[in-house]
């Protein structure tokens, strides 16, 4: 469910019709809906209904602009940052430093003291050794820091090889048959207060089965824990549902997932948490972009040359991800095309011989479903600048990122008075 639809033949985000924002604020740029945002987060929040006080922390590495994560604070969200610079943008969208979680595989020395200084919620520890090297700085700043072990359950989310996370193979979390011992030996750390688990083995699931798999091992982990004298009172659930990016895929509800959470997790006695990202910001954003030229040059389907490219929206050029592509204002004819961006090379293709609405020469379109990891996953590759970020709410819009113009971007760099 989402807030882009026609409306006397013109594609609306909410009430504001997107030619105006082309023409006011140019394109490409990113329109997020602010009602489907609140939507996706009380639909969430719901599903989860059935559990003890669940803990929600929005995975901010999805859509990290500041407006975005505003809306989600104010629905109750905490977040769930894997960088400095997340941690930042959380706490300057007023989350409370104990409603943010630290994920990720390589925190750096400052990225810990800074997670310890701000006396944020919980580190997730991707390794023995990150848990030794938060346990030396805790000491030595004479702070405790609340930890999960991420486990790594050796589980195949069956989704796209580059955005699992929960095979033996991959480098996030601790092998789970070597977790109990790893917890024990951090547990005996000063500093730090061992009190949970986490798991996340993927992003973009269309099935739960995986996952339940996956919290059927975290489950028999809290129990060894336990029987070997562990205090165990959380458990990190991680995100990764999926969501419809075909008009007509069917993927698991938030209430299936929720309901499937309920039952596996229902003797665990412990504090649940969840880092959806996707599920919450996906269909709540577009990429608007404008048609440059079509090129119709041999017998084959024509290129429809757009604004927008693969440094804008990377999805397609690195997963081959679909994204569907409608025109915001439809002539009323179909045609097979290729659609394409201006970059020099070929993977700058965001979809071949696909059937969609006839574009022509300055005709306004849009990728949907690029709420999340669209923006957040822009480069400036061919000198390109960063696309601009539009919120609407009802019949009101606001620029919540600026335009950044390539030459902005060049006045960092510095040519060497030895050049
Ligand atoms: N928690 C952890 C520890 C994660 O690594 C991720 C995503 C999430 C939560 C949120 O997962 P979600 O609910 O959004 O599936 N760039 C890729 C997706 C990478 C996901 C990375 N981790 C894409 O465009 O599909």
């Amino acid at each position: 469910m989402n807030h882009f639809e026609l409306k006397n033949g013109v594609m609306h985000a909410e009430n504001v019709p997107l030619p105006l924002i082309a023409q006011e604020v140019g394109t490409p740029v990113y329109v997020y809906s602010m009602a489907t945002l609140v939507r996706h987060a009380r639909v969430f929040r719901e599903a989860l209904s059935g559990l003890k006080n669940p803990h929600i922390a929005f995975a901010v590495k999805a859509n990290p602009n500041l407006a975005v994560l505003k809306v989600l604070q104010r629905e109750g969200y905490g977040a769930d940052v894997v960088s400095g610079g997340e941690l930042v943008r959380a706490l300057a969208a007023d989350m409370a430093p104990a409603d943010i979680v630290f994920s990720g595989v390589g925190k750096t020395h400052a990225e810990l003291v800074q997670g310890l200084e701000q006396d944020i919620g919980q580190f997730n520890l991707e390794s023995e050794e990150e848990g030794y090297e938060l346990s030396a700085i805790a000491s030595r700043l004479g702070k405790t820091a609340r930890c999960a072990l991420r486990v790594n359950p050796d589980v195949d989310a069956r989704t796209h090889d580059k955005i699992s996370t929960g095979k033996a193979e991959n480098k996030f979390g601790v092998p789970i048959d070597r977790a109990a011992e790893i917890y024990a030996a951090l547990a005996a750390m000063p500093g730090i207060d061992m009190r949970g688990v986490a798991v996340h083995i993927g992003s973009q699931l269309s099935s739960l089965e995986p996952l339940e798999t996956a919290f059927e091992k975290l489950g028999k982990l809290i129990a060894d824990l336990r029987s070997q004298g562990q205090k165990v009172t959380h458990a990190d659930l991680g995100g990764g549902l999926g969501v419809p990016y075909k008009a007509d895929d069917s993927f698991p509800s938030p209430a299936e997932y929720g309901a499937m959470v309920a039952r596996v997790t229902r003797d665990w006695d412990v504090v649940l948490s969840f880092e959806p990202g996707r599920v919450i910001a996906g269909n709540a954003g577009v990429l608007l972009t404008r048609v440059i030229r079509v090129k119709r040059s041999s017998n084959a389907s024509p290129f429809v040359i757009v604004d927008a490219a693969m440094n804008d929206l990377a999805r397609p050029a690195m997963y081959g991800a679909w994204h569907d592509i409608d025109a915001v204002e439809p002539r009323g004819g179909r045609n097979v095309a290729h659609i394409v961006g201006p970059i020099c090379e070929t993977g700058d293709t965001f979809a071949m011989n696909r059937e969609i609405d006839v574009l022509e020469a300055g005709d306004l379109a849009i990728f949907r479903t690029a709420g999340a990891y669209g923006a957040t996953m822009a480069s400036s590759y061919n000198s390109r600048g960063f696309v601009p970020e539009v919120l609407v709410d009802g019949d009101r819009y606001a620029v919540v990122a600026d335009r950044l113009p390539a030459a902005d971007i060049m006045a960092a760099e510095r040519v060497p008075d030895w050049l």
